[in-house]
């Protein structure tokens, strides 16, 4: 087991505006070979894969526990995604707990069609939370005495073009704090300071936003269907996921802005039934309470490269994509599972090979998941537009109908293997 060396040298001394004045303060100072910021799924498998490779890492992350344990996000893990977490020793509850799903419904107002993506591509997919996976990568570090650093305020990144990065933070405590490391590596979302401290010289970015966003919620009431609906109609897309036996889990798509509080339960309900064929060859959904519900905008961000100096990008950090194709969790595990080989090649043998790689092999997945998200997205969603509303209708039967048209849908959504 590799334990972080975290000395508490109250020694080194960081700037700190109080006002406005600049204020020169002792930190503590820790030092370590990675410093990973944000302990999401990208942060919290990177310090897991390291760890593997003989390499240790502290991980610094700006909510508390609880909050990252519970925040409601994706619900499909792709076979690689599995494969991988089985590997390395986290798949134990995941099939225990998580659902097998051979493929999805995909419908339009008369039509419901099953593709078999075992049948077509030979995998499929599992139904398992985000919170779940957190929650059991959070246990598995715990257990291996991973250094985490929770509710910290104002990370910041340094002398990243260096041999010797370092962040700074405030920690919960209101004390200033600095990690000194080989590496840093930025898992910290798409809000994070990871991104922004690549300057604008050094990379370049490419983004579209959708005129829609999702209403989604969590319901507690059993799934009204055995695998997921994707449903086209006139009045917007829906989407019937599902998190166990008896939570569901349902995404509307509603304009841009719009206000949870326009959205009482009754109405979400009748939208969700007539876009999901309620009383279609019999099939019925099942209200229940809902415990919870948000809006989620919708975008496409791509970085490239994912390196800059010793700073590596991971995940949202790097690249966001629509959920409408379930890939922005499977794209954070794709990226740490190239970034810890090559991290443990560079700081174990000093060989950079891989890591001068890294940035290259994961965007080949990257753009191959942004476009499948983006062709997926607007397969789906209306834009009120009657041309794009027929070569929709078009594309959707030929998806339906074509096996090649299907198999193109299952290879990408099942997901391509590691390191494609
Ligand atoms: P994150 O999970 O975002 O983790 C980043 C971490 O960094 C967070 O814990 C954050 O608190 C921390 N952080 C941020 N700033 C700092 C800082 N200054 N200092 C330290 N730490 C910091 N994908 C799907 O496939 N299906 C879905 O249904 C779906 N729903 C989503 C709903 C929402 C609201 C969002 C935001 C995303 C959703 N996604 C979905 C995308 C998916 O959840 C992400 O792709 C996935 O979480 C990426 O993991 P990550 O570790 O890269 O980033
Ligand atoms: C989910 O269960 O949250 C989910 C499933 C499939 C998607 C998006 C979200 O495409």
């Amino acid at each position: 087991m590799i334990t972080a060396v975290f000395a508490q040298r109250k020694d080194a001394l960081v700037e700190r505006a109080v006002g406005p004045f600049t204020v020169r303060m002792t930190a503590d100072r820790a030092r370590t070979q990675v410093a990973i910021i944000g302990a999401g799924p990208a942060g919290l498998l990177l310090s897991h894969l390291l760890e593997r490779e003989g390499v240790e890492s502290v991980v610094v992350e700006t909510r508390s526990r609880e909050y990252v344990e519970a925040r409601i996000r994706a619900g499909i893990l792709e076979s690689s995604t599995v494969e991988l977490l089985d590997a390395v020793g986290l798949g134990e509850r995941l099939h225990r707990e998580g659902f097998e799903h051979r493929g999805i419904y995909l419908q339009w107002p008369g039509e419901r069609h099953h593709l078999d993506f075992v049948d077509l591509v030979g995998r499929g997919v599992t139904v398992y939370g985000q919170t779940q996976v957190t929650k059991d990568l959070g246990r598995a570090r715990d257990a291996a005495g991973q250094e985490f650093r929770y509710e910290v305020e104002d990370t910041q990144l340094h002398d990243l073009t260096t041999e010797h990065p370092y962040v700074t933070f405030t920690t919960g405590e209101g004390r200033p704090a600095r990690i000194d490391a080989d590496v840093v590596v930025g898992c910290d979302g798409s809000f994070g300071p990871s991104r922004t401290s690549v300057p604008a010289s050094a990379a370049r970015t490419w983004e579209r936003t959708y005129p829609y966003s999702w209403l989604g919620v969590l319901a507690d009431v059993a799934p009204s269907t055995d695998e997921l609906i994707y449903a086209w109609h006139p009045d917007g897309f829906a989407l019937h996921s599902m998190r166990s036996s008896t939570v569901s889990r349902l995404y509307l798509q509603v304009p841009p802005e719009t206000d949870v509080a326009d959205w009482p339960d009754d109405r979400i309900w009748a939208a969700l039934g007539q876009r999901l064929g309620q009383g279609q060859g019999g099939w019925r959904l099942t209200p229940g309470p809902i415990s919870e519900k948000s809006v989620l905008p919708m975008r496409s961000f791509v970085l490239a490269p994912m390196q800059y100096g010793r700073l590596f990008l991971a995940g949202d950090a790097a690249h966001i994509v629509p959920p409408t194709g379930a890939k922005g969790l499977n794209l954070a595990v794709a990226d740490v599972a190239l970034l810890a080989p090559a991290l443990g090649r560079l700081l174990t043998t000093k060989d950079e090979t891989l890591a001068e790689a890294y940035s290259e092999s994961a965007l080949r997945r990257v753009w191959r998941c942004t476009h499948f998200s983006w062709w997926m997205t607007t397969m789906l969603h209306t834009s009120g537009d009657p041309f794009d509303a027929q070569l929709q209708r078009s594309q959707l039967e030929w998806v339906a109908r074509s096996e090649a048209g299907a198999t193109g849908l299952a290879e990408n959504y099942a997901g391509l293997p590691i390191g494609y």
